[in-house]
Formats: C-alpha cells, sequence, structure tokens
C-alpha cells in the first residue's frame, strides 16, 4: 500500500485556480496531511491546471512526462481546467495518473485518496455542474494580510476564443450571506485585503433574480465589515459594468479605486468576431465615465493580438486605443486557438512572428505609459498596505490602492499595516520609495 503523509501542489493559470489550490489544501489537511515546498520529497503531486492558452497546456504536460521518471510509489493527480477540458484522455495519455478531479469536485478529494488506497485503480470525479452550494468550498488561508473570496463562478458569455465556459461551467453565484460570513471570518483573522473573485464579477446577482442583490450592493455589504481595509474585485466583463458599480466605488472608502475591464481588441470588426458584445465606442464612452468619476481611477486590461483575420489596420485601432485610453495594467497574450471554441473554427491565419512582432510593438508602449506615469509619481506620496518582506530580505514590499506595487526600507513588524511612502524612482514596473510617517 502507497503511504501518504505529505503533498505538493503545482499551481496554473488564474487566481481562481490560486484559491481552489487553497481548498484542495483545506480539505487535505483535514486527513493530517502536510503540505510540503519540496516536490521530489513528497507523497503526492497534484497539478491544478490552466487551459486558457496552448502553452500553458504545454507547461503540465511538460511537467508530466518529467514525473514519469521518479513515479514510484508516488500518487499523482491533475486538477482544474485540463481535467475539464481533456477529461479521460488525460488518464490514457498519462498512464501513470491516479487520478483526475474536476473543477466542480474540489471536496470530493478525501473520498478518491480513499479509493485510490483502497483499491489502487485510477480515479475520476468530473461533474459538470456544482450539486452543493457554494458556500461549502471553504479555504484557510496562510497569508495573513490578504485573502480572495470566491463569489461567483463559471461564465455565461462564451467569447469565441475562450475556453472557460467549457472548463468552469455557467454562471453560479454564492450566497451573499455567505460571502458576508467568510469576510468575517478572514477579518478576524487579520486579513486587511480581500478580492473578490469571479469570472466575471459584474454578474452577480443576475442568476439569482429573487435576492436583489447586484455586485454594487454586495459592495455596499462588504465595506461595513470591520477589519478589513481594502476591497478588490476581478474581472469585470466591460458590457456589464454598470453607473451604479462606478458609484459604488466612488462612494465606499475601501472599495480599490482599480477595475480590470478586458478591452480585448480596439477593433469593432475583432470585436464582432470575438463575441465581446461591445463596440470601441462603447468602451471608450465606460472608459471616459469611469475616469470623470473617479479621477484617479487605475484601469486595466487583457488584449489578445493576432485573432484570426486581424489585419494591420485592426491591429492599428487597437494600438490607437491603447495609446488613447493609457491603460494603467496590461496582459498582452497572442491568440491560441481552443479546441471546441467557435473561433476554433477560423483559420489561425496571422503568422506566429507577425502575432509576435504585435505583442512586442503593444508592450513597448505599454511600457512607455507606465515610465511617463510613473515619472509623474515621483515625490508624490502614496498609502501602501504592507504585504510582504522583498525578495532581497531587507526591504517591505507592498501596493497603493491603485495596484501600483512599491518597494521600501522596513521593519518586519510592519506587515500587515497601511503605510505613507514617499516615492522616489522606479525600477520596470516597481515604485520605490521610505515611509514618511507611522499610522
Ligand atoms: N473572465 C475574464 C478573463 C479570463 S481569461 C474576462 O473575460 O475578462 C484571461 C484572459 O486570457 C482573457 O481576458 C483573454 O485576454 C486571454 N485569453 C482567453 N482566451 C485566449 C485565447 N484563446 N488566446 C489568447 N488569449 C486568450
Ligand atoms: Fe472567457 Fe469571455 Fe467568459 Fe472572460 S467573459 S471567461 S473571456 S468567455
Ligand atoms: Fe486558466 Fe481555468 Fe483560470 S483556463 S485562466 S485556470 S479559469
Amino acid at each position: 500500500m502507497k503511504t501518504l503523509k505529505t503533498f505538493f501542489i503545482r499551481t496554473y493559470g488564474c487566481q481562481m485556480n490560486e484559491l481552489d489550490s487553497e481548498i484542495l489544501t483545506t480539505q487535505l489537511q483535514k486527513r493530517g496531511l502536510k503540505k510540503i515546498d519540496e516536490e521530489k520529497k513528497a507523497d503526492m503531486i497534484i497539478l491544478n491546471t490552466c487551459s486558457i492558452r496552448d502553452l500553458s497546456e504545454k507547461k503540465v504536460l511538460g511537467k508530466l512526462f518529467e514525473y514519469k521518471k521518479d513515479k514510484k510509489d508516488k500518487i499523482i493527480g491533475i486538477c482544474g481546467c485540463m481535467v475539464m477540458n481533456q477529461k479521460e484522455d488525460l488518464l490514457k495519455k498519462f498512464k501513470y495518473v491516479d487520478f483526475l478531479i474536476g473543477t466542480n469536485n474540489l471536496l470530493d478529494i478525501n473520498k478518491v485518496l480513499d479509493d485510490i488506497l483502497k483499491k489502487n485503480t485510477q480515479e475520476i470525479k468530473i461533474d459538470s455542474n456544482y450539486e452543493i452550494g457554494l458556500e461549502q468550498f471553504f479555504a484557510k488561508r496562510t497569508n495573513r494580510v490578504k485573502a480572495s473570496i470566491s463569489i461567483i463562478r463559471g461564465c455565461n458569455n462564451f467569447c469565441s476564443y475562450c475556453i472557460v465556459p467549457q472548463t468552469r461551467g455557467r454562471e453560479v453565484s454564492r450566497d451573499y450571506n455567505s460571502i458576508i460570513k467568510e469576510a468575517k471570518y478572514l477579518a478576524d483573522l487579520g486579513i486587511k485585503e480581500i478580492t473578490l473573485l469571479g469570472q466575471n464579477v459584474n454578474s452577480y446577482g443576475l442568476d439569482k433574480p429573487k435576492w436583489k442583490i447586484l455586485f454594487p450592493d454586495l459592495l455596499y455589504m462588504l465595506d461595513k465589515i470591520k477589519g478589513i481595509k481594502r476591497i478588490r474585485f476581478m474581472t469585470s466583463h466591460p458590457k456589464d459594468i454598470t453607473k451604479d458599480l462606478m458609484l459604488a466605488i466612488k462612494d465606499l472608502k475601501k472599495v480599490c479605486e482599480f477595475v480590470h475591464f478586458p478591452m480585448q481588441s480596439g477593433s469593432n470588426k475583432i470585436l464582432k468576431a470575438m463575441r465581446r458584445t461591445y463596440t470601441k465606442e462603447h468602451y471608450l464612452q465606460k472608459v471616459n465615465l469611469l475616469k470623470s468619476l473617479i479621477p484617479n481611477v487605475t484601469i486595466g486590461t487583457d488584449i489578445i493580438v493576432g485573432f484570426p483575420n486581424e489585419s494591420d489596420k485592426d491591429f492599428d485601432e487597437t494600438y490607437k486605443l491603447f495609446e488613447e485610453i493609457e491603460f494603467d495594467i496590461a496582459f498582452i497574450f497572442a491568440y491560441s486557438p481552443r479546441q471546441n471554441t467557435l473561433a476554433s473554427k477560423y483559420k489561425d491565419n496571422i503568422s506566429n512572428n507577425l502575432k509576435q512582432q504585435r505583442l512586442q510593438k503593444l508592450l513597448k508602449l505599454y511600457h512607455k505609459i507606465l515610465k511617463s506615469k510613473y515619472l509623474k509619481l515621483i515625490n508624490t506620496k502614496k498609502e501602501v498596505l504592507v504585504e510582504r518582506l522583498n525578495k532581497d530580505k531587507k526591504s517591505l514590499k507592498g501596493r497603493t490602492k491603485t495596484f501600483e506595487k512599491v518597494i521600501f526600507p522596513g521593519n518586519q513588524k510592519l506587515i500587515g499595516s497601511i503605510q505613507t511612502i514617499k516615492i522616489e524612482g522606479f525600477n520596470h514596473q516597481t515604485l520605490k520609495g521610505s515611509i514618511v510617517t507611522k499610522n
């Protein structure tokens, strides 16, 4: 019989996956297992996977091939989006993998392990929908400053390029009482910042019309919780960003002035083919309204370059809109066709070379925008929530309300406090400064 005392989890993909790994860890700790950081020494390895782009899956496949040689008595399991996407095929391809657990079955992990230990079989647990209330997906947290809370899972949008609706199912909002309960629990632990997570947080409550609680209402409720100092949320679909939401951000002291609502492209032709359901004019209108209501707001975006049939002119429109909006945070991706999506039926007709050229061009623009923004921040003062010791072990690292990273000299004891920092310089995407006053 295999021994099972320690485990190691490797997490790929988005914050939702990070949270899912914490949920799995909590379940495994319930059966007395110890989480360790050394993959080689662990009795069990779990890969919590992502399918968003081909490269995300390739990284996992590379790891799985690597494990083949020192599998021995180890238990190897795969969770996350690749399980939803490839299902049994994964076990056929990797015969030495012991189990697959889908994104809706995190709470079945202990039952699956019991079966493996008893019967030494390959186990699969994949349901396409949630059969139990989301409030039961509870995670203990290791970080004592900030934590994520899942408020809505799944996605109903079916953007033509995206695999997430296949891997995460349809939207299910979590009961607001359970969200508030978890936020209070986190506040009692001393957590200062919560991030509300969902593929599209702005749809919160739309699937439960009887509740009469939409996303801005939830923000108002959470803002009242003592001990929580900051509230963030992501991601927002541009079509669902309402004026009510903007007013809530403006009104509520704890809600951070940072909205990540991916534009994806600046060309109406491409937006339509992506099924994003807004035009560039609509998007710009929302950006302008947001900037006029909340002048210091930070705006984040994701961009996909090289979508099928993206011409030089289409890309140029994205470039110009990016330049006009001056995004503060941007993640830029090369289009990657995904199985069974609508866009996978179009020919992936932009060469890798051209995708990379476009990506680099946008990155260059983004860095130029950041540089001029950071230059203007020098000699200003910012409120920074101290999150942790920096890698050099000498300075501290934290974030402003508007999400800029800041490092500064200071004592570890300040972790978890909010400090006023005078900005003195910057290096790439990190501001540098020093403490002005102690709160
Ligand atoms: N729910 C979030 C995004 C989830 S995926 C939202 O809609 O905002 C994160 C980002 O990955 C997307 O915003 C998109 O820019 C990118 N992405 C998704 N599918 C992709 C694909 N097939 N190829 C390249 N990038 C992709
Ligand atoms: Fe994917 Fe679109 Fe849903 Fe975001 S909104 S997860 S990009 S389908
Ligand atoms: Fe990846 Fe799944 Fe998140 S595909 S980005 S881990 S929802």
